[in-house]
This record gives C-alpha cells, sequence and structure tokens, in this order.
C-alpha cells in the first residue's frame, strides 16, 4: 500500500523567545517532531501558552526555529515561495477595518497576482461559502466576531492553497456557524486539501481531526489517529432497536454464559449540538412551533429524529 506523503515534517523543533537583549524569556516549543500527511485535518491542542501558535507561526516562517528542522512540500520553511501554496487564517483578525469583504478578497487576491476575472470568480464563490453575501459591503470594523472569523476564512482560500492553516477557526461563532465552520474544513479534505487546526473546542476537534497532538509546556505528549485513541479497547457497544424487559433480561443471561459483566442499557443521547440546529431548522420552516411546556416534559424536537450511531 501506498504510504501518503507528508506535507509538514518537523523535527526536533525549539523555540526559544528572548527579550530585547538576547536572553532567554521563554522556552514556547521543546524537540518537537511529527508529520501531517497529504490529505489529512490534523488538530493541534494544548492549553494556552502550550506553543500551538508558535509551532504555526514556524510553519510558515514567520518565525525562525532556535533549533531543529521544519520542512513543507519537501523544501525548508524559510523557502518563502512555499506560501502561495498556504492558507493562514491567525488567531486575531489582521484584516483591514476599513474595507469591505469584497474589497477584502480582492486585496488579497492581487497579492498572489491573480488576474482580475480570476479573482472575481473566487471572491464571490469564496463570500457565497462562507455566508456573506448579505453584509459583503460593510466594513470590516462592523463586523460581529463570527463574521471576521468567515471573512478570515476566505481571505485564507483566495489562492486556492494546498495547506490550510487554522487557529482556533471556530472561536467565537455560534452554534451555526461552528457547524458551517466544521463542514468548510471538511470539504476542504474532500477537496485533496491538507488542514491543520488548533483549537480548544475539543468537541470540534473531535468531530472533524483525522489525527492529533497534544502538546504541554511546548512538549509534544500525545500523538495519534483520534478514532485510535479514542476507542475503548476494554469494553464493546452493542447498540439495538428498543428491547422488551424479557428480551433484556435474555440478552444478560447470554452475557453471563460468556463470562462477560454486564454494565448498563440506556437509550442513546444525541449531542446538543443537534438539538440547537434541529431547533433553529425547526424555527425556520414552522415559525409556531414550540417544544416548551409547564412541565418541562415537552416532546425533544429530536423525538423520531434517526439518532446518529454512538
Ligand atoms: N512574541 C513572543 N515573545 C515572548 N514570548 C512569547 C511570544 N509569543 C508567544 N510567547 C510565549 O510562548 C509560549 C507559547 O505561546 P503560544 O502563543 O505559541 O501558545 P498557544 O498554545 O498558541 O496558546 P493559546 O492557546 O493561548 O493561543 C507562551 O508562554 C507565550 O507567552
Ligand atoms: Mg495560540
Amino acid at each position: 500500500m501506498n504510504q501518503p506523503e507528508n506535507v509538514i515534517e518537523i523535527r526536533n523543533l525549539s523555540k526559544v523567545y528572548r527579550d530585547f537583549w538576547g536572553r532567554k524569556k521563554v522556552q514556547a516549543l521543546k524537540s518537537l517532531s511529527l508529520d501531517v500527511k497529504k490529505g489529512e485535518i490534523f488538530g493541534l491542542l494544548g492549553p494556552n501558552g502550550s506553543g500551538k501558535t508558535t509551532t504555526m507561526k514556524l510553519l510558515l516562517g514567520l518565525l525562525f526555529p532556535t533549533t531543529g528542522d521544519v520542512s513543507m512540500f519537501g523544501e525548508p520553511a524559510s523557502n518563502v515561495e512555499k506560501n502561495e501554496k498556504i492558507g493562514y487564517l491567525p488567531e486575531e483578525s489582521y484584516l483591514y477595518r476599513f474595507l469591505n469583504a469584497d474589497e477584502t478578497l480582492d486585496f488579497y487576491g492581487r497579492l498572489f497576482n491573480i488576474s482580475s476575472d480570476e479573482r472575481k470568480k473566487r471572491r464571490d464563490a469564496l463570500i457565497e461559502r462562507v455566508g456573506l453575501q448579505h453584509a459583503r459591503k460593510r466594513q470590516l470594523k462592523e463586523y460581529s466576531k463570527g463574521m471576521t472569523r468567515r471573512i478570515g476564512l476566505a481571505q485564507a482560500l483566495i489562492n486556492d492553497p494546498d495547506l490550510v492553516l487554522l487557529d482556533e477557526p471556530t472561536s467565537g461563532l455560534d452554534p451555526i456557524g461552528t457547524r458551517d465552520m466544521k463542514d468548510m474544513i471538511l470539504d476542504l479534505r474532500d477537496q485533496g486539501k491538507t488542514v491543520v487546526m488548533c483549537s480548544h473546542l475539543l468537541a470540534d476537534v473531535q468531530d472533524v481531526c483525522d489525527r492529533i497532538a497534544i502538546l504541554y509546556g511546548g512538549e509534544l505528549k500525545v500523538m495519534g489517529r483520534v478514532d485510535e485513541l479514542l476507542k475503548s479497547k476494554e469494553q464493546e457497544q452493542i447498540l439495538t432497536s428498543t428491547l422488551s424487559d424479557e428480551a433484556l433480561n435474555e440478552v444478560k443471561a447470554v452475557l453471563v454464559k460468556h463470562n462477560a459483566e454486564f454494565i448498563s442499557a440506556d437509550r442513546p443521547t444525541a449531542t446538543l449540538e443537534d438539538l440547537f440546529l434541529k431547533t433553529v431548522q425547526i424555527s425556520q420552516a414552522q415559525p409556531g412551533k414550540r417544544f416548551v411546556s409547564a412541565d418541562d416534559k415537552a416532546e425533544s424536537p429530536l423525538d423520531n429524529e434517526e439518532k446518529p450511531a454512538t
């Protein structure tokens, strides 16, 4: 079987921030080694100050490593030509506040020497993709946090990059914006692009990432496939349609016969995200519909829904 090629190779990367006089201030990364494969979504996790943004800036060549090597697309990170194949959504927006969305994308398109016709095509497609058609002529200083994140993503994609680096892509987004952002990230993978993202929102990372690395104090602590890391090695889960008490007792008897311990039988629950999104969807389709009753026992918008298998 062919191994997918590595888009990023990081070897023994360390970064020490120094003060004005060259004295050591903070060791932000300690001997980090990891690979990111073509076509995967890779998540960088870790508490505040663990070195995630530093890693991204080293990848982009915005910072120089103290020791170690980074290669991207087989070239050293210091080779700035590689940045034409990279899109970057920074943690903090650095976009020009007095430009509107159209002007912003046009400006960044020009930086990449994209022709006028192509710029217009990409700008329209991206504005539609990130859901900002209604606000494309408004100056970015009037944008909400979530809208700023959306135009930031559109900007990161204007050069049709092969690798996209997203620093906290879902921060500040409401659940609908978060779902859209996650869908957009999955679309990027479907288009064959590679994505590296960092986030504190662990549920979002779990939903979209193929592999993750957890940093702590600048050191790599855990790395692997999300499904492998989270899969229980000591328990088995079987999902069935609703069982009668009699059937359940028979199942328990079978388990005893096979020396297995019966732990619990429960109805699977959906996520709060499912409930929120369904409520918004129903509110749009049936404005008069409510699920509120005095005793809190109203039906749920998710009742009679196909629940996702857990
Ligand atoms: N320009 C800088 N000068 C000095 N120290 C810095 C600089 N940038 C980052 N640091 C320090 O390096 C460490 C790692 O910071 P980094 O921004 O990479 O963390 P992070 O994992 O992205 O955190 P967060 O989750 O808060 O975004 C922190 O201790 C931080 O204070
Ligand atoms: Mg950061």
